[in-house]
Order: structure tokens, then C-alpha cells, then sequence
């Protein structure tokens, strides 16, 4: 994915043994399409040198504010006009500070300090010693700082350079490169709660066994990375799958569709909107067994009854939050055939106002999928697509369905306050 397409970040770079995620931090950048203009401070210098910075940027370092290769000698208005964003990474101690007071001594706070607050994002990855972190003169920046509009991104907590441990490491720069592209993406569920079930249940036949299925819960996934980055707060409810949970997302591990059930009733009360992505087992042993079942060599076979799950999509949409409009539910339909069909009819039986549906056998663990989206208007397809720039439409979709904060408005409305252009009819005309 080239999520950064277009964008130019100017990274800034001051004092600090993190400068080392600095490097790895530019090739992120560049490889997500982004281009990056290196600027550093003399400390910064002491720690990486300028040819490294330079030879992965690909363009020569900014290192003063007295750089005669720029024709009009104002690097610190150039560079500040042509940012998408700033991004100082590690950004000191001492460099907040010097954010806070609007010092502008080097070309790196002079560039800060100049540039348009309202067109040019400022971005800090704080790095520092534990001590320093938890300073009340740095927690009275940071708080400073963020009054002032800027953004600051969180620390990372364990070993220290110092050899201590604690809170005020850089975060890595994956994860910076996570929380840079989630801060470019539309803010479309901002103030909502979102409570999203992913992968597969597995219910126990015996301590050993168990049935499940071929959900890899990458759908689910993207769709929590999605909502947290349109600026949802994320509660992610887990089946067993082995995938990394998405940055700033509280998650939820289970096994079984009773335990899904249990964690989705809890997490639902405070939820205002709930994505059912989940491939819950329809059906469980009716008595598992607590011990391991052993082949008496007689060659007969254990049978097995079943009693059926809950249905956690149903129960949520019956709830009193969901049909005083409180909580706003969206199914997702895995069938193997008639999409369309299964789909609409697994809406109105569900009782939820928007039904996902998608093929499984063609989705199951790939990182691709295509969508038919069905609510009361009709359906319509999202065509083949990463999983993730299909949960970010999906999400955009979405929000323009949920009622407004004074609910005056229909969903009829809605729709035609964000018609669905990037949609295509469903089936899609042919060429
Ligand atoms: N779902 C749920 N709890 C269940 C079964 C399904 O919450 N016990 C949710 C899924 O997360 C999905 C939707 O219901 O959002 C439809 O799931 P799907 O497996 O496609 O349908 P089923 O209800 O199981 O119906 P069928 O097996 O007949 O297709």
C-alpha cells in the first residue's frame, strides 16, 4: 500500500540516542510513497550523521538556518511551506521545551515556529530517560504542546539506553509509521465507541480438541484499525487468531461464541456502534468433555451432539440500546453462494439497518476481499481491494449512516448527505 502517497513530511531529528529509529523511520516514510525532507539539529548531529540521513532521504540534510544553497537564504519559511506535515522524531526534552517558549535558534525550531499552524501539522515522538518523561516540567509541555496544536505521539515504555526501565522511550518506527498515516486519515468517527468482533470461535470438544474455522480475522482487524484511525476509541473482540492488534485498540481475547458473547454484552454498553465481523460457530458440543477422550481400540467412534451458539449479532441488535438508537449494529453475511440473496435476507433476519456481505471461501485468509454492502435502499459493491482500504470505505460508509448527535435527521437523509459514489450498483453493470 502506498498510504502516504503525495505527501511530503519534513522529519525533523534533535538530541537523542533514539536517532539511531530515525533511519528506519525515513525508509518507512519513503516506502509508504512519501517523500521526506531531513532536517537536524546540531545534537542530533552528535548521534547520526548527516550523510546517513541523506543518502536514505535521497536529498541533502537542512542542518542551518544559514544555508546559502537556498536562493532566497529562508530555509525555514521554504521548508515550512511545502510540508504535508512535521514530524520531529525524537523529539527532546529540551526540544519541547523549546517548542513551548518559541525559542528559534536553530533552523529546526525557526521552522516550527514559522510554519502556518493551520496548514502544517506539527508531530512529536518524544524520546527521553524515564525521569525526564515523567518530569512535572515536561508533563506541563506536553500538555503545553498539545494546547497549542500539536500533536504528540506517545512513548513506549521498557529498557532505557541509561539501563533504566519505565515510560519515555521513541516508539518504534512502525509504530510511528502506524500513527502517521492514522493522522492523515479522515476524522469521520470522531467521539464514537466502536465495538468490533474478528476471527473465528473455537469450541472445545475436549481438552485437547475443538471445532472452529477458516476465518483469519484480517477483515475484523482492519476494520479496528480503520475505526481507530477515523478516531473511533476501539474495543476489539478477539477469537483465536494469531495477528498483531492494531495500534491504540483495547483488545479482547476469547475462545468460545459464549465468551464472545459475554465480552460483546459488557463492551456494548458503552458502545454506540458494533461491527459483527466474527465468524461465530453456529453450533458447540453439547458436553465437552473436561478430560481427553481416548480410543478404547474397539475402532468405534465418539458421537457427538451439538447445541447451537448464541447469536451475538442478534442479541446486540435486540438490545434496548440498539433499538432506541443508541447503538448502531452492522452484520457481515460469509457465504459460499447467491451473495446477494443470503445477504439481504440475513439483514432483516439479523434486525440491523446494514448487512456486509462477502464470499468466505475467496476472502478466508487472503488480504483481499470484496464487499456488497445491503441496507433498506438497496446494496451496492465495494470491488476487490485490500482488506484495509476496504475497511477504511467501509468505516466512511459507515459514518454516514450513523444518526446525528440530535438524532433529528432520517437515515434517508444520511444517505443523501453522503451519496455513495465510490460505490457501484450491485451486480456491477457490464463494461
Ligand atoms: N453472528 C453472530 N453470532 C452467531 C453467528 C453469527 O454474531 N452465533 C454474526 C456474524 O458475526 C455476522 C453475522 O452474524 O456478522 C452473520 O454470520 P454468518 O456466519 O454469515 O451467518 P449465520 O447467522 O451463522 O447464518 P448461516 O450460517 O445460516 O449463514
Amino acid at each position: 500500500m502506498n498510504d502516504l502517497a503525495g505527501k511530503h513530511i519534513v522529519l525533523g531529528l534533535t538530541g537523542g540516542i533514539a536517532c539511531y529509529k530515525a533511519a528506519e523511520l525515513c525508509r518507512a516514510l519513503l516506502k509508504e510513497g512519501a517523500t521526506v525532507q531531513i532536517v537536524m539539529t546540531e545534537a542530533a548531529k552528535q548521534f547520526i550523521t548527516p550523510v546517513t540521513m541523506q543518502a536514505l532521504s535521497n536529498r541533502p540534510v537542512c542542518d542551518s538556518q544559514w544555508d546559502a544553497r537556498e536562493p532566497n537564504n529562508m530555509a525555514h519559511i521554504n521548508l515550512s511551506r511545502e510540508a504535508d506535515a512535521i514530524l520531529i522524531a525524537p523529539c527532546s526534552a529540551d526540544f519541547m521545551s523549546k517548542l513551548v517558549h518559541g525559542g528559534a535558534d536553530d533552523l529546526l525550531s525557526l521552522m516550527c515556529l514559522a510554519r502556518p499552524v493551520d496548514k502544517v501539522p506539527l508531530l512529536i515522538a518524544p524520546a527521553m530517560n524515564r525521569e525526564m518523561w515523567d518530569h512535572p516540567a515536561t508533563v506541563r509541555n506536553r500538555a503545553q504542546l498539545q494546547q497549542d496544536g500539536c500533536t504528540v505521539l506517545g512513548v513506549g515504555t521498557g529498557d532505557q539506553a541509561c539501563g533504566e526501565t519505565g515510560d519515555g522511550r521513541m516508539l518504534e518506527p512502525q509504530e510511528l509509521l502506524q500513527d502517521v498515516i492514522a493522522f492523515f486519515q479522515p476524522k469521520v468517527l470522531s467521539g464514537q465507541s466502536v465495538l468490533v468482533t474478528a476471527g473465528p470461535t473455537f469450541e472445545a470438544i475436549d481438552p485437547v480438541r475443538g471445532i472452529t474455522n477458516r476465518s483469519s480475522g484480517k477483515m475484523g482487524f482492519a476494520i479496528a484499525r480503520a475505526a481507530q484511525e477515523a478516531g473511533a476509541q476501539v474495543t476489539l473482540v478477539a477469537g483465536p487468531v494469531a495477528l498483531p492488534t492494531p495500534r491504540g485498540v483495547r483488545r479482547i481475547d476469547v475462545q468460545s461464541a459464549s465468551d464472545m458473547l459475554v465480552a460483546c454484552v459488557s463492551a456494548a454498553q458503552s458502545a454506540s456502534l458494533f461491527v459483527a465481523t466474527a465468524a461465530v460457530a453456529d453450533w458447540r458440543p453439547a458436553q465437552p468433555s473436561d478430560q481427553k477422550i481416548k480410543k478404547d481400540g474397539s475402532g468405534q467412534t465418539p458421537s457427538l451432539t451439538f447445541v447451537e451458539n448464541p447469536d451475538i449479532l442478534a442479541t446486540l441488535a435486540q438490545s434496548a440500546r440498539a433499538q432506541n438508537g443508541a447503538l448502531y449494529c452492522v452484520g457481515f453475511a460469509a457465504e459460499s453462494h447467491d451473495l446477494l440473496a443470503h445477504a439481504t435476507a440475513k439483514r432483516i433476519r439479523k434486525g440491523v439497518p446494514l448487512l456486509v456481505g462477502n464470499i468466505g471461501p475467496a476472502t478466508f485468509g487472503k488480504d483481499d476481499n470484496a464487499l456488497l454492502l445491503v441496507d433498506a435502499n438497496g446494496s451496492w459493491e465495494l470491488p476487490r481491494n485490500t482488506k484495509l482500504a476496504l475497511a477504511r470505505q467501509l468505516v466512511s460508509e459507515i459514518a454516514g449512516r450513523l444518526p446525528l448527535p440530535n438524532a433529528e435527521s432520517s437515515h434517508a437523509l444520511l444517505r443523501q448527505r453522503v451519496a455513495p459514489t465510490c460505490l457501484l450498483p450491485y451486480p456491477a453493470p457490464s463494461p
